[in-house]
């Protein structure tokens, strides 16, 4: 049982170097300070109307673009309750794979998953002969991007490829922690639903989640009774259409800040800043082989999120600690009980560039003597 802590508002400022939420640009955290407005006012139109056409135009996709309130676990239920209605693959390869299958689960659909040894990465010909030799016809399949409990960055393009030979198959992709550091041409690779959460990559305050819906998916939800209320892509759509607002009320705060940050996101475009993460990912993985080793089988290496074995059996915990008191910089131990010492976790995104991957991998090698 938890107990009650005071919030006392003195802390010390920390830089965030795991995997989200990341560092916000001051003048984006600056931006949530307007004197509050209703969310039916034609105010907040001009406002969800811009953050959604831009965000359309930095993700480089004509598919529809929904902005809730929420994180992007709420996706990762709607997603499954709006298409699918008893068969759906999921491919896992770590705890957030994982946690879609048990949502699938507990949302009572049938559940075939192709497992992987966390660290691996799902393969595109597993997947093809999975759907080859199965006699299921699946509603969806389902894949994580960016794995952020092992660093694993799936290759979402080509398995897109392979599921777009099943027009009846929709395919979701979980791309928290990546999308808005790791490009992906969405409309290329037929990927019918893809979500983040904003606090990632896009660098912004938590409390909105982003999901990019085909025109398919749409289609396919509308005659499906069991469709998610909150996260339906039809009533958030058709709302959209009607009156350029959410369905209802918003986290209008963390909206203005999205504006904000989002203005930034188009100033260097997507190309430049999946360059700026590529460099970021290259030189951790550089510095990480030289002192411990990847964590990820390798070629499959996250774009946003390195995670490093701990080769060397440093105490984790105490160096996390030490790094935390000694230079305010906060860096993550590795995913749950199973990785916890075995591996640690930097997160290079949002707004981190090349010098402060490098302050901070100095840090832990001040601090471990490497
Ligand atoms: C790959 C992945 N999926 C889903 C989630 C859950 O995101 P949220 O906490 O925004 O619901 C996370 C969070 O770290 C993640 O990394």
């Amino acid at each position: 049982m938890s107990e009650r802590r005071e919030y006392t508002g003195d802390y010390p400022e920390k830089t965030l170097y795991v995997p989200g939420p990341t560092e916000v640009r001051e003048d984006v955290i600056e931006a949530m300070c307007e004197p509050m407005f209703g969310h039916r006012m034609d105010r907040m139109t001009d406002l969800y109307t811009t953050i959604v056409e831009d965000t359309k135009e930095f993700l480089d996709t004509d598919n529809n673009v929904i902005i809730l309130t929420g994180s992007g676990t709420e996706f990762m239920e709607s997603s499954l309750l709006n298409l699918v209605d008893e068969d759906v693959l999921v491919t896992t390869c770590g705890s957030f794979s994982e946690r879609q299958a048990n949502v699938a689960e507990r949302l009572g659909k049938n559940v075939d998953t192709l497992e992987y040894e966390w660290g691996r990465a799902v393969k595109p010909g597993d997947v093809r002969e999975r759907l080859e030799e199965s006699d299921t016809d699946y509603d969806a399949v389902t894949c994580v991007m960016n794995e952020s409990s092992t660093g694993v960055r799936n290759p979402i393009e080509e398995i897109g490829d392979v599921v777009a030979e099943y027009p009846d198959t929709y395919f979701v992709v979980d791309a928290v922690s990546a999308l808005g550091g790791d490009y992906v041409n969405i409309d290329e690779h037929d990927i019918d639903v893809i979500f983040t959460s904003v606090q990632k990559a896009f660098a912004m305050p938590p409390g909105l989640a982003v999901c990019v819906v085909s025109d398919e998916a749409y289609e396919r939800e509308l005659g499906k009774d069991s469709a998610s209320w909150y996260g339906g892509f039809q009533r958030s759509l058709d709302y959209y259409d009607r009156k350029g607002q959410t369905h209802s009320t918003p986290a209008i705060s963390v909206m203005l800040a999205y504006r904000k940050q989002m203005k930034y996101m188009l100033e260097e475009g997507h190309a430049a800043r999946d360059q700026r993460h590529l460099e970021m990912a290259e030189y951790t993985r550089e510095w990480a082989r030289e002192h411990f080793a990847m964590f990820p089988e390798a070629g499959y290496e996250s774009q946003t999120v390195a995670c490093i074995e701990n080769t060397q059996g440093i105490d984790v915990a105490e160096t996390i600690a030490a790094v935390d008191e000694q230079y305010d910089f906060v860096f993550s131990n590795g995913y749950g009980s199973q990785l916890g010492e075995k591996t640690f976790r930097i997160g290079h995104m949002g707004e981190h560039d090349l010098e402060s991957i490098k302050t901070l991998t100095s840090a832990i090698e001040n601090v471990t003597g490497l």
